[in-house]
């Protein structure tokens, strides 16, 4: 059995800024409501030229970066995320594909908020059996895109974001220590995000055509999912401290989904642990669902809040209902990868991209010569017919 250990993460938010104030003129709310209630006071908004693909894709490059690790090594790549542009191809296909990773396996994977913590014990149990020598595990969500903007109970909560961690085996012991994953589906209603068919068939009934649903929005119960966060927080990081024969007072640092402050605060109570062993930065980027995690990993490091041998702990809860923790050990010193060396590495990234062209180009005139029609082609031909 391998221990599979965090050896790099990386980051990567949009750079517009929509704040509080912002949201003051664009619906009926305001900064000391959003600000009291949530501890939120601005968040990032995807342009019109990024997707949930793209900003992955930045940050599990960054993450690739500090693990010192080539996108032709990378064996496994699992994306969390509830806002993936296809159904297929998923996500993790797309990141595979700029990153130039041309040995690993892709898949998506569903958890809302607490996916990144499903996707890091997937990655891990993986690497432990020996299936896998390596993972990119991301976190990744354009929530921006699935709001109504005119809901205030829900669109002043949600930003843009990515985060990523690079896991490798190693007979060294620690890395992932334990995991405790949970769900109950009979609170699916509380939080959700129905699925529609942008494109319906013609010959069903409209009712069809939008999947059963009216929006493809996010809708909440905002109290509900507050009792239920605060409950699973304190249980699951019980469960997993004791599954990982760790105290309470072993643990350095508690990373939890980025929901909102009053949420943390009550599970800190609850944990009977002072706040400021949880770790916050919902302030600046409000609730990025699965990315909220690796995203304030990346961040509690630049801040000096992790330092080797220290013991992290990682809770996720959200839509399902899910909720999810696991317990690391944080013991690998990150190799310092100078700058001309990382603006090599950016190189490659246009050159995957280039043969990534060429071999859809090459693919197209293989059809074209042999005959046989590009689905683009075939659904021109349907559509002719009367
Ligand atoms: N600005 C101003 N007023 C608002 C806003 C807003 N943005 N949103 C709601 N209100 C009003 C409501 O209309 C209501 O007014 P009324 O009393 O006149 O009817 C009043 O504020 C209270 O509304 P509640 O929904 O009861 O407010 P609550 O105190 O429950 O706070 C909140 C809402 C912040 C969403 C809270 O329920 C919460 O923190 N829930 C947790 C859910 C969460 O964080 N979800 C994130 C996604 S889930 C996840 O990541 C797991």
């Amino acid at each position: 059995m391998k221990y599979a250990h965090i050896i790099g993460w990386g980051k990567y938010v949009p750079s517009r800024v929509l704040t509080n104030h912002d949201l003051e003129r664009m619906i009926n709310t305001s900064d000391e409501w959003i600000a009291r209630r949530t501890g939120i006071r601005e968040r990032h908004i995807a342009d019109a030229r990024e997707t949930t693909a793209t900003l992955a894709f930045e940050a599990a490059a960054r993450a690739l970066v500090v693990a010192d690790l080539h996108p032709s090594q990378v064996e496994l790549i699992i994306v969390a995320t509830s806002t993936p542009e296809y159904i297929f191809p998923s996500t993790a296909c797309r990141v595979q594909d700029y990153l130039g990773a041309i040995k690993a396996g892709a898949f998506d994977l569903s958890a809302a908020c607490s996916g990144f913590v499903y996707a890091l014990d997937m990655a891990a149990q993986a690497i432990a059996t020996g299936s896998v020598r390596n993972a990119v595990v991301i976190g990744a969500e354009t929530m921006s895109r699935v709001l109504d903007w005119e809901d205030r109970g829900t669109c002043v909560l949600f930003g843009d974001g990515a985060g990523a961690v690079v896991l490798k085996g190693s007979d060294i012991e620690g890395g992932v220590l334990a995991s405790t994953l949970r769900s109950d589906g009979s609170g699916g209603d509380l939080l959700s995000l129905p699925a529609i068919y942008h494109n319906p068939v013609p010959t069903l009934e409209p009712e069809y055509f939008h999947n059963g649903h009216k929006h493809n929005t996010i809708t909440m119960d905002g109290r509900q999912v507050f009792r239920f966060a605060t409950q699973v927080i304190a249980d699951s990081v019980n469960e997993t401290m004791l599954k990982a024969g760790l105290r309470l007072e072993d643990v350095n640092l508690i990373i939890p989904h980025q929901a909102n402050t009053r949420i943390i605060e009550a599970a800190a109570k609850r944990l009977k642990v002072p706040e400021e062993r949880f770790y916050t930065n919902v302030q600046l980027l409000g609730n990025t669902s699965a990315a909220s995690i690796p995203i304030a990993l990346c961040d509690a490091v630049s801040d000096g809040r992790l330092h080797p041998d220290d013991n992290v702990i990682f809770v996720g809860f959200g839509g399902g209902l899910t909720w999810a923790a696991s317990a690391v050990k944080w013991n690998v010193t990150p190799p310092t990868v100078s700058r001309p060396r990382q603006e090599w590495r950016r190189a490659r990234y246009v050159y995957a991209r280039g043969r990534s062209k060429i071999k859809r180009y090459g693919r197209r005139l293989g059809a074209w010569l042999g005959g046989s029609p590009t689905p683009d082609a075939k659904m021109r031909d349907i559509k002719k017919k009367p």
